[in-house]
């Protein structure tokens, strides 16, 4: 028997001293993977999420950051090592996208966005809510006085945040050797409505299949760019070391983007952040 392991994050960026967030989502999780029931690997990176994105710290669910017209759209996926995969992109008015990733998943699709996303969440039950908070209002007011006073740092002329990426995520490994992965974000900073980040795209945010699973996070349209996950996944398919295959993507990332990973494999781990800033946390092994 394998033993079951769980790493989560808070994000690329998101302060160390929060990583009793990803700590807590990673017990959450521990638990369902050693409950001796089926697809313990994706309940639990479920669980995980669901922890993460009701924590208002992080970006994404309660949490996530505005568009600069004021709204909310998120992304979020679910993938397991058995190819099942499900994703929404640019989705509002839930709480919790990676629920409704769980739905897309059981649909005849892979992704579902914006407006119609909403729509199938809705009439599959998931309630109607908004999940601003004050934070998030503050924090686009600052972006959009800064883009006013043209007070901006070089990399968010090209609409790059500060301190305001952020994703969570989980990786699991169960007891039967399956893996599983999930990401939610609200995006970045400095977004126009409609953009869609790396989280909800398999082989950039995130990667899972037989050899394990993986979860990205960071400036998203560098690491879509550099299929970050896929790159991490083919070191483990090649025996790598997760640790070793997460540091090396991380040094390899161009200045001044920053990235985030964590990576689980059949028998190893790995976590990896850009100047090691990133709430984490991970149990079991
Ligand atoms: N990594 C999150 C995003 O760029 O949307």
């Amino acid at each position: 028997m394998t033993q079951p392991m769980i790493l989560a994050h808070g994000g690329a960026g998101a302060p160390n001293e929060h990583s009793d967030g990803p700590q807590h989502a990673a017990e959450l999780g521990i638990k369902v993977l050693r409950d001796g029931q089926i697809d313990a690997a994706l309940r639990a990176v479920i669980e995980s999420a669901v922890a993460l994105e009701d924590d208002e710290r992080f970006n994404a669910g309660t949490g996530a950051n505005c568009r600069l017209d004021g709204s909310i759209q998120m992304d979020a996926i679910l993938a397991t090592s058995d190819g099942r995969i499900g994703c929404v992109a640019g989705i509002s008015r839930v709480r919790n996208p990676i629920r409704v990733a769980r739905l897309v998943m059981d649909s005849p699709h892979v992704m579902l966005c914006g407006e119609g996303a909403t729509q199938f969440a809705h009439h599959r039950g998931i309630p109607d809510e908004i999940p601003m908070t004050e934070k998030a209002q503050n924090r686009l007011a600052a972006a959009l006085e800064r883009l006013k006073t043209g007070e901006v740092r070089p990399t968010e002329q090209k609409w790059r945040g500060r301190d305001m990426h952020g994703t969570i995520g989980a990786v699991a490994r169960a007891e039967d050797g399956s893996f599983a992965v999930s990401c939610s974000t609200g995006g970045t900073s400095m977004m126009l409505p409609g953009r869609v980040g790396d989280s909800p795209i398999f082989g950039a945010g995130t990667m899972c299949g037989e050899h394990g699973a993986v979860c990205a996070t960071g400036d998203g349209e560098e690491i879509i760019r550099r299929l970050c996950s896929m790159r991490v996944y083919v070191r483990l398919a090649e025996g790598a070391d997760p640790q070793q295959a997460c540091d090396d993507e991380v040094a390899a990332f161009p200045a001044p983007y920053t990235l985030g990973l964590i990576a689980v494999s059949r028998d190893g781990h790995g976590m990896a952040a850009t100047d090691d800033k990133m709430a984490r946390g991970m149990t079991g092994g």
